[in-house]
């Protein structure tokens, strides 16, 4: 491969093409998901326990993704046939926290060649040459890559704050508006900054009862 076709994808980017086979079948990303949001991640290994509690977990949510509009696209460096062998093994057997039997139903990945974790950036040499770091991308409907986490192998991830990432997304491209720091679904937003002497003289005297102001470039307001 050329290092242009290893270059990462970065935020705004597309998200770049390819190819694979999963635990649902063959995948053409991302042709086979527009008009969806889609969470990508991969994970270092199966029959792995950081990574078992990951899937159980994110498999708990896939309805709420769905609700979203979100479709769940898991990854890593293992065959097919490991991959059916560990979620058979995930349901029939295990248990986490008030979680079990629980039924993985959205692709998984089989990337033994490495070819899609390279395309991605999920192989990072320094953690590990054999398995991908706990990489998340989200992708838009329109195949644009819109935010991206990595976590090392050691840390599970958070998937509560996934979601509140694909909500605040989804919220800031319908109202064109910010979210705060450590903000959660239904608090205020931030309104964009006035891009002008006169824009800024209006906003801090404005009368529009929605928009609390704190100073000319800090105001929120409460989405209906
Ligand atoms: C785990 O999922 O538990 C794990 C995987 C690779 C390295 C370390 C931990």
């Amino acid at each position: 491969m050329t290092e242009t076709a290893n270059r990462l994808p970065l935020i705004g980017d597309p998200a770049p093409e390819f190819h694979a086979e999963t635990t649902q079948g063959p995948v053409h990303f991302p042709n086979d998901y527009k008009g969806k949001w889609v969470i990508f991640f991969s994970h270092p290994a199966d029959f792995t326990p950081v990574c078992t509690t990951e899937f159980m977990t994110f498999a708990s949510m896939q309805e709420e993704f769905r609700a979203l509009n979100c479709e769940l696209l898991g990854l890593s460096i293992d065959s097919t046939y490991s991959h059916i062998a560990w979620l058979r093994t995930i349901k029939e057997k295990i248990e986490f926290r008030n979680l079990k039997n629980i039924e993985v139903t959205f692709p998984v990945i089989s990337d033994l060649k490495m070819e899609v974790s390279r395309l991605y950036g999920m192989l990072q040499p320094s953690e590990s040459t054999t398995q991908a770091v706990r990489a998340v991308f989200i992708i838009d409907p329109e195949s644009k890559v819109r935010a991206i986490l990595y976590y090392p192998l050691s840390a599970g991830r958070n998937f509560q704050e996934v979601k509140r990432l694909l909500i605040s997304l989804q919220t800031t491209d319908k109202h064109g508006v910010a979210t705060p720091a450590d903000w959660q679904p239904g608090e205020e937003v931030i309104v964009p900054t006035p891009g002008s002497c006169g824009a800024a003289k209006d906003r801090v005297e404005t009368k529009d009862p929605s928009v609390r102001v704190v100073d000319w470039f800090l105001s929120f307001k409460k989405l209906s």
